[in-house]
């Protein structure tokens, strides 16, 4: 098993023996979509916080938000801010987490990141609490938040890779503009009122138009003609199982739709399986809810603000010896980052 590998999800960590119980919370970017996410989801659950600190840009700065029951106004990201913060939640691009989070962690913070930055760095777990958990060593200070195509594919690839060996994944991704930040939310609605209008419209947030379009590039290319978003759904699915070697391939796709994201994923599995185990098993676990009738599957618009990663389209695939193939929905911005980040918080703190 890699050193950041899958370990067993029980084995926790003790990093959050460190941690307070009622910690000073800071989210970084929390007027963007993940880090508004952050606060709703720390609302929602309940997690204990003494202090809550948001950070954000000039332009956002005196902003109020309510928090458990307090009015809490938007400060000034800056070198200061992380002063006697014990858990800082960051939902910034990754140039400003490779400035802010080294900060937070010198400054004694333990941080969770969104941002892409860290996420392949050996020496930063990259953790999806449901499958590896345990990864996270007793000093770490920087944790990092996968990317949200793939924190909705490993906890199923690691049910698989349970009950028959994992052989060769291919998934294909049809991935909502809420993927690309608030601008790109907009860049969709407007694009969309100007078609109907017949008027001319920006294009800033994608390389094409994205209204009643699909653009199969997400990020940028590589030199071998896959884009980076591809290789972050790679190179992070073996991070986080803890198999290097494991044959996986990805086409990413941007679709006209505001929330969550959609897989279709082939799986050849080493060895034989039954299928009602394999959806007994994805049925039993955790975060992971599946739809088992043939006429019955998830999809984007009714995933959207839930937590679970929805399961449908479950069937034998006949193409090769031991082959699978479904259909995967969730909401990106809610357990593709923000719950996904306030659950590896909530471990921290609750253990
Ligand atoms: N959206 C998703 O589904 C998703 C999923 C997984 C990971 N991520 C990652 O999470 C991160 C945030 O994504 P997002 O979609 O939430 O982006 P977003 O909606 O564009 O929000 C960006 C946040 O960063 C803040 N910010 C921008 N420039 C700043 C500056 N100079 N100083 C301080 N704060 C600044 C913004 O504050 P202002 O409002 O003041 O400008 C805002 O709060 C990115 O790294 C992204 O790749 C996103």
């Amino acid at each position: 098993m890699l050193p950041n590998g899958a370990g067993p999800s029980e084995e926790i960590g003790n990093t959050m023996k460190k941690l307070t119980k009622t910690p000073v919370i800071a989210i970084a970017g929390a007027t963007g979509l993940v880090g508004s996410e952050m606060l709703n989801v720390l609302e929602e659950r309940k997690v204990p916080c003494s202090e809550l600190r948001l950070l954000a840009s000039k332009d956002s700065a005196g902003e109020v938000y309510k928090f458990q029951g307090q009015e809490v106004e938007v400060e000034v990201l800056g070198d200061e801010s992380f002063e006697g913060v014990d858990v800082a939640l960051f939902g910034t691009s990754a140039e400003l987490s490779s400035m802010y989070v080294p900060i937070a962690a010198k400054a004694g913070a333990v941080c969770i990141d969104n941002s892409s930055f860290f996420r392949m760095n050996p020496d930063v777990p990259l953790v999806v609490p449901e499958v590896n958990f345990g990864s996270i060593k007793p000093d770490d200070k920087i944790i990092a938040n996968p990317n949200c195509s793939t924190i909705q594919l490993v906890p199923v690839l690691k049910v698989i890779d349970d009950i028959a060996g994992l052989k060769h994944v291919v998934v294909s991704t049809y991935q909502s503009v809420s993927g690309a930040g608030k601008a790109a939310l907009d860049e969709l609605w407007g694009q969309t009122l100007a078609v109907f209008n017949q008027q001319q419209f920006e294009q800033e947030a994608f390389q094409h138009q994205i209204a009643f379009n699909c653009i199969p590039q997400i990020d940028v290319f590589l030199e071998n003609g896959f884009t980076k978003e591809e290789f972050k759904i790679i190179n992070e699915s073996r991070k986080i199982l803890g198999l290097p070697l494991l044959r996986i391939t990805a086409t990413a796709v941007r679709v006209p739709v505001f929330y969550s994201h959609a897989e279709s994923v082939f799986i050849e599995t080493e060895r034989a399986f039954d299928l009602d185990v394999v959806v007994k098993k994805l049925s039993k676990a955790p975060g992971v809810s599946v739809r088992s009738g043939h006429d019955e599957y998830p999809m984007q618009f009714e995933a959207t603000g839930t937590d679970d990663i929805h399961v449908g389209r479950i069937r034998r695939d006949e193409s090769v010896e031991h082959g699978l193939s479904m259909w995967i929905v969730a909401d990106n911005v809610r357990k593709g980052a923000a719950l996904n980040a306030v659950q590896i918080a909530e471990r921290l703190i609750g253990g």
